[in-house]
Protein backbone atom coordinates (compact mmCIF):
# COMPACT_ATOMS: atom_id res chain seq x y z
CA UNK A 1 0.00 0.00 0.00
CA UNK A 2 1.58 3.12 -0.72
CA UNK A 3 -0.08 7.09 -0.37
CA UNK A 4 0.71 8.71 -3.53
CA UNK A 5 -0.97 12.19 -2.47
CA UNK A 6 -2.78 14.16 -0.15
CA UNK A 7 -5.17 16.89 -0.83
CA UNK A 8 -6.93 19.34 1.57
CA UNK A 9 -9.44 21.77 1.17
CA UNK A 10 -10.25 23.64 4.66
CA UNK A 11 -8.88 20.95 7.13
CA UNK A 12 -8.30 22.11 10.20
CA UNK A 13 -5.64 24.47 9.96
CA UNK A 14 -4.97 24.03 6.03
CA UNK A 15 -7.08 26.04 3.57
CA UNK A 16 -5.63 24.14 0.34
CA UNK A 17 -2.45 22.02 -0.02
CA UNK A 18 -0.84 19.72 -2.26
CA UNK A 19 1.68 16.98 -0.29
CA UNK A 20 3.63 14.68 -2.64
CA UNK A 21 4.70 11.37 -0.38
CA UNK A 22 7.35 9.12 -1.60
CA UNK A 23 7.61 5.28 -1.07
CA UNK A 24 9.95 5.39 1.94
CA UNK A 25 10.36 7.44 5.17
CA UNK A 26 8.34 10.80 4.64
CA UNK A 27 9.28 12.69 7.87
CA UNK A 28 6.71 15.91 8.28
CA UNK A 29 8.46 18.10 11.05
CA UNK A 30 7.59 21.42 12.26
CA UNK A 31 7.13 23.20 15.64
CA UNK A 32 4.25 22.15 17.99
CA UNK A 33 0.73 23.51 16.73
CA UNK A 34 1.81 23.83 13.13
CA UNK A 35 -0.31 21.27 11.74
CA UNK A 36 2.07 17.85 11.66
CA UNK A 37 -1.04 15.37 13.40
CA UNK A 38 -3.39 17.05 11.17
CA UNK A 39 -2.43 15.46 7.90
CA UNK A 40 -1.93 11.94 9.83
CA UNK A 41 -5.45 12.39 10.81
CA UNK A 42 -6.53 13.32 7.01
CA UNK A 43 -4.59 10.19 5.80
CA UNK A 44 -6.40 8.39 8.57
CA UNK A 45 -9.12 9.59 8.00
CA UNK A 46 -9.55 7.23 4.66
CA UNK A 47 -9.27 3.62 6.95
CA UNK A 48 -12.83 4.43 8.20
CA UNK A 49 -13.92 7.58 7.33
CA UNK A 50 -13.50 8.37 11.16
CA UNK A 51 -10.95 10.61 12.61
CA UNK A 52 -8.75 9.19 14.91
CA UNK A 53 -8.91 12.34 17.33
CA UNK A 54 -12.52 13.22 17.61
CA UNK A 55 -15.88 11.96 17.44
CA UNK A 56 -17.22 15.50 15.84
CA UNK A 57 -16.21 15.78 12.45
CA UNK A 58 -17.06 19.73 12.48
CA UNK A 59 -14.00 20.47 14.04
CA UNK A 60 -12.00 19.40 11.28
CA UNK A 61 -13.16 21.50 9.07
CA UNK A 62 -11.38 24.82 9.19
CA UNK A 63 -12.78 27.51 11.45
CA UNK A 64 -15.30 29.64 8.98
CA UNK A 65 -15.86 27.42 6.20
CA UNK A 66 -18.68 25.40 5.22
CA UNK A 67 -17.05 22.04 4.38
CA UNK A 68 -13.77 20.89 3.81
CA UNK A 69 -13.01 18.00 0.75
CA UNK A 70 -9.65 15.88 1.22
CA UNK A 71 -8.83 13.01 -0.92
CA UNK A 72 -6.24 10.59 -0.90
CA UNK A 73 -4.35 8.96 -4.20
CA UNK A 74 -2.90 5.81 -3.23
CA UNK A 75 -1.97 2.24 -5.00
CA UNK A 76 -2.21 -0.74 -3.82
CA UNK A 77 -0.63 -3.72 -5.56
CA UNK A 78 -3.27 -4.00 -8.25
CA UNK A 79 -4.13 -0.61 -9.29
CA UNK A 80 -4.61 3.35 -8.00
CA UNK A 81 -7.07 4.38 -6.20
CA UNK A 82 -8.67 8.14 -5.91
CA UNK A 83 -10.28 8.50 -2.36
CA UNK A 84 -12.84 11.62 -1.51
CA UNK A 85 -13.93 12.54 1.95
CA UNK A 86 -16.69 15.35 1.85
CA UNK A 87 -17.43 16.81 5.57
CA UNK A 88 -19.75 19.44 5.85
CA UNK A 89 -21.00 21.11 8.90
CA UNK A 90 -24.76 20.05 8.92
CA UNK A 91 -24.55 16.91 6.88
CA UNK A 92 -23.04 13.52 7.41
CA UNK A 93 -19.55 12.88 5.66
CA UNK A 94 -19.74 11.99 1.84
CA UNK A 95 -17.06 9.19 0.23
CA UNK A 96 -16.45 8.65 -3.51
CA UNK A 97 -13.78 6.55 -4.52
CA UNK A 98 -12.90 6.48 -8.19
CA UNK A 99 -15.32 8.29 -9.18
CA UNK A 100 -18.49 6.32 -7.54
CA UNK A 101 -20.12 8.71 -5.39
CA UNK A 102 -22.25 8.05 -2.03
CA UNK A 103 -19.60 4.94 -1.22
CA UNK A 104 -20.81 3.72 2.73
CA UNK A 105 -18.67 3.94 5.55
CA UNK A 106 -18.40 -0.05 5.32
CA UNK A 107 -17.70 0.02 1.63
CA UNK A 108 -14.30 2.35 2.05
CA UNK A 109 -13.01 0.04 4.85
CA UNK A 110 -10.59 -2.43 3.36
CA UNK A 111 -9.71 -0.20 0.48
CA UNK A 112 -6.73 1.68 1.88
CA UNK A 113 -4.80 0.06 4.97
CA UNK A 114 -2.91 1.69 7.35
CA UNK A 115 -2.10 1.95 11.23
CA UNK A 116 -1.71 4.53 13.43
CA UNK A 117 0.49 4.98 16.22
CA UNK A 118 0.44 8.08 18.37
CA UNK A 119 1.12 9.01 22.19
CA UNK A 120 -1.96 8.71 23.51
CA UNK A 121 -1.58 5.12 22.48
CA UNK A 122 0.85 4.01 25.27
CA UNK A 123 -2.05 5.06 27.45
CA UNK A 124 -4.48 2.61 26.10
CA UNK A 125 -2.97 -0.01 28.76
CA UNK A 126 -3.37 2.29 31.86
CA UNK A 127 -7.00 4.16 30.68
CA UNK A 128 -10.62 3.03 30.61
CA UNK A 129 -11.91 -0.04 28.91
CA UNK A 130 -13.47 1.79 26.05
CA UNK A 131 -10.12 3.38 24.64
CA UNK A 132 -8.93 -0.89 24.71
CA UNK A 133 -12.38 -1.57 22.71
CA UNK A 134 -11.74 1.52 20.27
CA UNK A 135 -8.24 -0.37 19.54
CA UNK A 136 -10.25 -3.43 18.94
CA UNK A 137 -12.85 -2.11 17.43
CA UNK A 138 -10.97 -0.27 14.12
CA UNK A 139 -8.18 -2.86 14.35
CA UNK A 140 -10.71 -6.06 13.33
CA UNK A 141 -13.06 -3.27 11.43
CA UNK A 142 -10.16 -3.26 8.98
CA UNK A 143 -9.77 -6.83 8.39
CA UNK A 144 -13.66 -7.82 8.43
CA UNK A 145 -15.85 -4.87 7.16
CA UNK A 146 -18.73 -7.00 8.39
CA UNK A 147 -17.60 -6.60 11.75
CA UNK A 148 -18.00 -2.78 11.65
CA UNK A 149 -21.58 -3.02 10.29
CA UNK A 150 -22.79 -5.76 12.89
CA UNK A 151 -21.20 -3.19 15.84
CA UNK A 152 -23.57 -0.67 13.82
CA UNK A 153 -26.34 -2.62 13.76
CA UNK A 154 -25.76 -3.52 17.87
CA UNK A 155 -25.23 0.09 18.47
CA UNK A 156 -28.97 1.31 16.91
CA UNK A 157 -30.23 -1.95 19.16
CA UNK A 158 -28.65 -0.75 21.93
CA UNK A 159 -29.94 2.66 21.83
CA UNK A 160 -33.47 1.74 21.34
CA UNK A 161 -32.99 -0.91 24.23
CA UNK A 162 -31.69 2.08 26.40
CA UNK A 163 -34.77 4.37 24.98
CA UNK A 164 -37.39 1.46 26.06
CA UNK A 165 -35.70 1.48 29.25
CA UNK A 166 -36.36 5.08 29.85
CA UNK A 167 -40.20 4.61 28.62
CA UNK A 168 -42.24 2.68 30.79
CA UNK A 169 -44.85 2.01 27.80
CA UNK A 170 -41.93 0.27 25.76
CA UNK A 171 -41.07 -1.85 29.04
CA UNK A 172 -42.32 -5.05 26.75
CA UNK A 173 -40.00 -5.00 24.65
CA UNK A 174 -36.85 -5.06 26.53
CA UNK A 175 -36.78 -9.34 26.35
CA UNK A 176 -37.29 -9.00 22.57
CA UNK A 177 -34.27 -6.14 22.62
CA UNK A 178 -32.12 -8.58 24.54
CA UNK A 179 -32.51 -11.41 22.28
CA UNK A 180 -31.38 -9.62 19.51
CA UNK A 181 -28.72 -7.92 21.35
CA UNK A 182 -27.60 -11.62 22.41
CA UNK A 183 -27.47 -12.91 18.65
CA UNK A 184 -25.70 -9.71 17.23
CA UNK A 185 -23.53 -9.85 20.56
CA UNK A 186 -22.57 -13.59 19.79
CA UNK A 187 -21.19 -12.68 16.67
CA UNK A 188 -19.21 -9.46 17.76
CA UNK A 189 -17.82 -11.94 20.57
CA UNK A 190 -16.39 -14.09 17.71
CA UNK A 191 -15.09 -11.50 16.18
CA UNK A 192 -13.08 -10.49 18.91
CA UNK A 193 -12.15 -13.78 20.06
CA UNK A 194 -10.39 -14.83 17.18
CA UNK A 195 -8.67 -11.56 16.32
CA UNK A 196 -7.03 -11.85 19.99
CA UNK A 197 -6.03 -15.61 19.24
CA UNK A 198 -4.40 -14.32 16.26
CA UNK A 199 -2.71 -11.07 18.33
CA UNK A 200 -1.59 -13.43 21.04
CA UNK A 201 1.45 -15.13 20.22
CA UNK A 202 2.76 -11.99 17.85
CA UNK A 203 3.10 -9.82 20.32
CA UNK A 204 4.29 -11.91 22.88
CA UNK A 205 7.19 -12.86 20.38
CA UNK A 206 7.54 -8.72 19.44
CA UNK A 207 7.74 -7.85 23.08
CA UNK A 208 10.92 -10.78 23.52
CA UNK A 209 12.34 -9.07 20.70
CA UNK A 210 12.50 -5.93 22.22
CA UNK A 211 13.38 -6.04 25.26
CA UNK A 212 15.60 -9.28 24.42
CA UNK A 213 14.12 -10.66 27.84
CA UNK A 214 11.87 -13.71 28.45
CA UNK A 215 9.39 -12.09 29.89
CA UNK A 216 5.88 -13.02 28.54
CA UNK A 217 3.82 -10.71 27.16
CA UNK A 218 -0.71 -12.19 27.22
CA UNK A 219 -3.93 -10.90 26.64
CA UNK A 220 -6.91 -11.72 27.94
CA UNK A 221 -10.56 -11.14 26.64
CA UNK A 222 -12.95 -10.35 29.31
CA UNK A 223 -16.44 -10.36 27.73
CA UNK A 224 -19.79 -10.42 28.57
CA UNK A 225 -19.66 -13.77 29.52
CA UNK A 226 -16.36 -16.39 28.67
CA UNK A 227 -16.61 -17.55 25.01
CA UNK A 228 -17.76 -20.29 23.89
CA UNK A 229 -17.34 -21.96 20.10
CA UNK A 230 -20.87 -23.55 20.20
CA UNK A 231 -22.68 -20.33 18.81
CA UNK A 232 -26.36 -21.17 20.09
CA UNK A 233 -25.05 -21.97 23.99
CA UNK A 234 -23.03 -18.44 23.75
CA UNK A 235 -26.36 -16.80 22.76
CA UNK A 236 -27.94 -18.21 25.19
CA UNK A 237 -25.95 -17.48 27.74
CA UNK A 238 -25.58 -13.39 26.80
CA UNK A 239 -29.36 -13.92 26.70
CA UNK A 240 -29.67 -15.06 30.20
CA UNK A 241 -26.86 -12.38 31.38
CA UNK A 242 -28.89 -9.71 30.02
CA UNK A 243 -32.27 -10.85 31.45
CA UNK A 244 -30.62 -11.26 34.93
CA UNK A 245 -29.45 -7.77 35.35
CA UNK A 246 -33.00 -6.78 33.87
CA UNK A 247 -34.25 -5.14 36.99
CA UNK A 248 -31.46 -3.63 37.98
CA UNK A 249 -31.34 -1.63 34.41
CA UNK A 250 -34.74 -0.65 34.66
CA UNK A 251 -34.64 1.15 37.96
CA UNK A 252 -31.21 2.57 37.10
CA UNK A 253 -32.29 3.32 33.45
CA UNK A 254 -29.28 2.43 31.95
CA UNK A 255 -27.84 -0.33 30.04
CA UNK A 256 -25.84 -2.63 32.95
CA UNK A 257 -24.41 -5.78 30.50
CA UNK A 258 -23.23 -6.19 26.60
CA UNK A 259 -20.36 -6.23 24.68
CA UNK A 260 -20.24 -2.71 24.64
CA UNK A 261 -18.66 -2.90 27.96
CA UNK A 262 -15.85 -5.82 27.06
CA UNK A 263 -12.44 -5.49 27.64
CA UNK A 264 -8.93 -6.70 27.30
CA UNK A 265 -6.80 -7.16 30.18
CA UNK A 266 -2.65 -7.07 29.54
CA UNK A 267 -0.47 -9.42 31.51
CA UNK A 268 3.45 -9.44 31.94
CA UNK A 269 5.12 -12.65 33.53
CA UNK A 270 1.20 -12.99 34.80
CA UNK A 271 1.30 -9.45 36.79
CA UNK A 272 -1.31 -6.79 35.30
CA UNK A 273 0.42 -4.30 33.05
CA UNK A 274 -2.33 -2.12 34.26
CA UNK A 275 -1.68 -2.12 37.83
CA UNK A 276 2.05 -3.18 37.66
CA UNK A 277 3.78 -2.22 35.00
CA UNK A 278 5.92 0.38 34.33
CA UNK A 279 6.54 2.96 32.06
CA UNK A 280 8.80 1.31 29.88
CA UNK A 281 7.44 -1.76 30.21
CA UNK A 282 3.95 -0.81 29.03
CA UNK A 283 5.50 1.12 26.11
CA UNK A 284 6.82 -1.65 24.68
CA UNK A 285 4.18 -3.85 24.82
CA UNK A 286 2.26 -0.84 23.09
CA UNK A 287 4.53 -1.19 20.26
CA UNK A 288 4.72 -4.87 20.25
CA UNK A 289 0.51 -4.52 19.67
CA UNK A 290 0.96 -2.23 16.92
CA UNK A 291 3.39 -3.75 15.21
CA UNK A 292 1.47 -6.63 15.36
CA UNK A 293 -1.55 -5.18 14.03
CA UNK A 294 0.33 -4.27 11.56
CA UNK A 295 1.69 -7.75 10.85
CA UNK A 296 -1.89 -8.89 11.00
CA UNK A 297 -3.12 -6.58 8.27
CA UNK A 298 -0.20 -7.87 5.80
CA UNK A 299 -0.90 -11.19 6.35
CA UNK A 300 -4.73 -11.04 5.67
CA UNK A 301 -4.63 -8.80 2.90
CA UNK A 302 -1.27 -9.40 1.05
CA UNK A 303 -0.79 -5.78 1.33
CA UNK A 304 2.12 -3.99 3.82
CA UNK A 305 -0.25 -1.27 5.73
CA UNK A 306 1.03 1.88 5.65
CA UNK A 307 2.46 3.28 9.02
CA UNK A 308 1.63 6.41 10.60
CA UNK A 309 3.80 7.24 13.40
CA UNK A 310 2.26 10.00 15.20
CA UNK A 311 5.25 12.08 17.14
CA UNK A 312 6.07 9.06 19.05
CA UNK A 313 10.33 8.70 18.28
CA UNK A 314 10.47 11.34 20.78
CA UNK A 315 9.02 9.35 23.55
CA UNK A 316 10.81 6.25 22.77
CA UNK A 317 14.32 5.24 24.02
CA UNK A 318 17.53 4.58 21.97
CA UNK A 319 16.89 0.73 22.39
CA UNK A 320 13.44 0.78 21.20
CA UNK A 321 13.63 3.69 18.46
CA UNK A 322 16.47 1.26 16.73
CA UNK A 323 14.15 -1.31 17.20
CA UNK A 324 10.95 0.22 15.52
CA UNK A 325 13.37 1.99 12.20
CA UNK A 326 14.43 -2.07 11.51
CA UNK A 327 11.41 -3.05 12.00
CA UNK A 328 9.89 -0.25 9.32
CA UNK A 329 12.35 -0.94 6.66
CA UNK A 330 10.52 -1.75 3.43
CA UNK A 331 7.14 -0.18 4.75
CA UNK A 332 5.81 3.17 3.36
CA UNK A 333 6.25 5.40 6.90
CA UNK A 334 4.62 8.22 7.44
CA UNK A 335 6.18 10.38 10.70
CA UNK A 336 6.06 13.16 12.21
CA UNK A 337 7.98 15.05 14.81
CA UNK A 338 9.73 18.38 15.84
CA UNK A 339 12.75 17.33 15.17
CA UNK A 340 14.45 15.95 12.40
CA UNK A 341 17.54 14.98 14.04
CA UNK A 342 15.66 12.16 16.15
CA UNK A 343 15.05 10.30 13.13
CA UNK A 344 18.58 9.96 11.72
CA UNK A 345 19.64 9.44 8.78
CA UNK A 346 18.51 7.12 5.67
CA UNK A 347 18.39 7.48 1.94
CA UNK A 348 14.62 7.14 1.25
CA UNK A 349 13.58 9.64 2.97
CA UNK A 350 11.70 12.57 2.05
CA UNK A 351 11.37 15.88 4.42
CA UNK A 352 8.18 17.69 4.61
CA UNK A 353 8.37 20.91 6.58
CA UNK A 354 5.36 21.81 7.99
CA UNK A 355 4.26 26.10 9.31
CA UNK A 356 1.25 27.17 10.46
CA UNK A 357 -0.70 24.84 7.95
CA UNK A 358 1.62 25.53 4.75
CA UNK A 359 4.00 22.86 3.80
CA UNK A 360 7.06 24.64 3.28
CA UNK A 361 10.23 24.10 0.68
CA UNK A 362 12.62 25.03 3.44
CA UNK A 363 13.22 25.89 7.04
CA UNK A 364 13.77 29.18 5.85
CA UNK A 365 9.91 29.50 4.63
CA UNK A 366 9.84 29.89 1.58
N1 LIG B 1 -10.90 23.35 12.51
C1 LIG B 1 -9.75 24.03 12.58
N2 LIG B 1 -9.64 25.21 11.91
C2 LIG B 1 -8.48 25.91 11.96
N3 LIG B 1 -7.40 25.53 12.65
C3 LIG B 1 -7.47 24.39 13.33
C4 LIG B 1 -8.64 23.57 13.34
N4 LIG B 1 -8.41 22.48 14.10
C5 LIG B 1 -7.15 22.61 14.55
N5 LIG B 1 -6.58 23.74 14.11
C6 LIG B 1 -5.22 24.25 14.38
O1 LIG B 1 -4.29 23.25 14.02
C7 LIG B 1 -3.16 23.38 14.84
C8 LIG B 1 -2.80 22.04 15.47
O2 LIG B 1 -2.39 21.20 14.47
P1 LIG B 1 -1.68 19.84 14.84
O3 LIG B 1 -2.37 19.17 15.96
O4 LIG B 1 -1.54 19.12 13.57
O5 LIG B 1 -0.28 20.37 15.35
P2 LIG B 1 1.10 19.59 15.42
O6 LIG B 1 2.01 20.19 14.41
O7 LIG B 1 0.87 18.15 15.37
O8 LIG B 1 1.59 20.04 16.86
P3 LIG B 1 2.34 19.21 18.02
O9 LIG B 1 3.79 19.18 17.62
O10 LIG B 1 2.13 20.06 19.21
O11 LIG B 1 1.70 17.89 18.10
C9 LIG B 1 -3.47 24.34 15.93
O12 LIG B 1 -2.83 25.56 15.63
C10 LIG B 1 -4.98 24.46 15.84
O13 LIG B 1 -5.41 25.73 16.24
MG1 LIG C 1 0.93 16.65 16.81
Amino acid sequence: MLVKELNLLNFRNYKEQKIKFCEGVNLIYGDNGQGKTNIAEAIFMFCSAKSHRTPREIEMIFLDKDYSKIRLDFCDRQRSHTAEITLERDKPHKIKINGVENIKNAELIGKFLAVMFSPEDFSFIKDGPSERRKFLDIAISQLKPAYFKKLSEYNRYLKSKILALKEPSYHDMIDLYNQRLAEIASDIMEYRHNFIEILKPKIEKLNKEITKKEEILRVEYQSVVPYTENKEKRIKEIYKKLQKVKQRELIEKISLAGTHRDDLEFFLNDLKLKDFGSQGQVRTAVLAIKLAQAEILRESYGEEPVLILDDILSELDAGRRRFLLNEIRGKQVIITGTDKANFGKRKDTKLLYIKNGHLMQNEKGE
